[in-house]
């Protein structure tokens, strides 16, 4: 490891452009290691054997942006598809547009509201709760749509994610919850968006296909048996982790919570099952909270015509062995981070980053973004 400038922790989208960066335009050799046996991190995708159809092993993943600069270098490894994501949900037996908008609301309270009524009727609803004393997610949902929609769209959803009634969970889960008053149901409303022509995992591995660029997988830093390891480089070589801080630092100040998801992949004998690409499930009675169906992602691809596979999600608390997914976010685990990032400052020329690294949900384009920025404002003038 004497020979590498580089130790770059994570291949996920935040380590592989750190890693570009550094080789392409530094000249530096870098070695990426991954406790994993693919690339790629949570954006990996796979093509599913009885189907072909390509799989997202970690949740349907989405790219958009608005960013001109993550724009602008993302097409440098791949050209996106001219896909639009939209989300429907099940409730009662009846299927709705999401994000609440007018054609939610006018199919839910069966009326033919222009934008104008339909936000009165919201606001009205939504004046049963003060705003400013609402004491748990339920009552600030309330106080945002109001009971009849929260009811329907937000409140058995919310308990599936949580595993907890919103009555029981904090307020400051949610700071708004969208209601669109036009009948535009697009889920993104940033300037690009679409899918990777030939898929994620193509795309990232052009990423790391650069001479000085080298990627050893099932590699875990805290594996002291193989040499690449923390005990055996932190301050020998520059080092950019973006595994979890908490385990860095070997659970110190205690773990940070995490929610995870599983997932149940089914092959169906049927061309098409639901017709889109996700549909949620609003009621309590189902316990998944969504269905996504691959093939509608590439309508431009050829898929089977008498097979297509489907997942289910489930989602739930993290264990410590359990992936971990988006970031509970307590005022404890907030604290916590910050004397995380104490700790962190201390070590000499390790930088953390990414979604496990900083604590923080990342979109791909914001891991994408984050990596960009260290590699300007930290590595660059590091050891440019
Ligand atoms: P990421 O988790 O991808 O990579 C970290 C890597 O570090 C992993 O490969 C891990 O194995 C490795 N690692 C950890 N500990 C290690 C150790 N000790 N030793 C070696 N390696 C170690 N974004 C978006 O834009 N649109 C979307 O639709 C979605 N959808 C979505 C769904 C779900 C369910 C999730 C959880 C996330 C999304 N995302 C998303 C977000 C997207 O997954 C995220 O932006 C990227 O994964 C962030 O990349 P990172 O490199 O930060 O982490």
């Amino acid at each position: 490891t004497t020979d590498v400038d580089l130790v770059v922790v994570g291949s996920g989208f935040f380590g592989l452009t750190v890693a570009e960066r550094c080789a392409a335009e530094l000249g530096k050799r870098v070695l990426v290691i991954d406790r994993r046996d693919h690339i790629g991190g949570n954006a990996y995708s796979e093509a599913d054997p009885e189907t072909g159809i390509e799989v997202h092993r970690y949740g349907a993943h989405l790219f958009h942006t608005s960013n001109p600069t993550v724009w602008e270098y993302v097409n440098r490894f791949t050209a996106f598809t001219e896909y639009v994501h939209k989300v429907y949900t099940t409730h009662r037996g009846e299927v709705f547009p999401l994000p609440i908008n007018l054609g939610t609301i006018n199919q839910f309270f069966r009326s033919a509201h222009g934008p104008a009524a339909a936000r009165e009727l919201v606001a009205s609803q939504a004046a049963e709760v003060d705003s400013a004393e609402v004491a748990n997610l339920e009552e600030k949902a309330v106080s945002l749509i109001g009971r009849p929609l929260y009811e329907a769209f937000i409140r058995d959803y919310t308990a599936k994610q949580w595993q907890t009634p919103p009555s029981e969970l904090p307020a400051e889960i949610i700071s708004r919850l969208p209601v669109r008053y036009t009948y535009d149901n697009r889920y993104f409303n940033d300037d690009h968006e679409g899918l990777p022509v030939d898929g994620y995992t193509a795309w990232i591995e052009r990423m790391a296909d650069h001479p000085l660029i080298e990627v050893r997988l099932s590699t875990d830093f805290f594996d002291e048996s193989q040499p690449i390891n923390k005990q055996a480089l932190v301050g020998k070589v520059p080092i950019v982790y973006t595994g979890p801080v908490d385990r860095y630092f070997d659970y110190a100040e205690g773990e940070l919570a995490w929610r995870t998801l599983d997932f149940e992949r089914e092959v169906l004998p049927i061309g098409d099952y639901q017709g889109t690409s996700v549909m949620n499930y609003a009621d309590s009675e189902t316990p998944y909270t969504r269905i996504h169906e691959f093939r509608h992602f590439h309508p431009e691809r050829e898929h089977p015509a008498d097979k297509t596979i489907i997942m289910r999600e489930y989602s739930r608390f993290a264990e410590r062995d359990d992936e971990p997914y988006y970031p509970v976010n307590t005022p404890s685990d907030r604290e916590k981070l910050l004397a995380y990032r104490e700790l962190a400052k201390g070590e000499s020329d390790v930088y953390f980053g990414g979604r496990l690294g900083t604590y923080q949900y990342l979109d791909m384009h914001m891991a994408i973004g984050s990596a960009l920025s260290m590699y300007e404002n930290k590595l660059k003038p590091a050891f440019g």
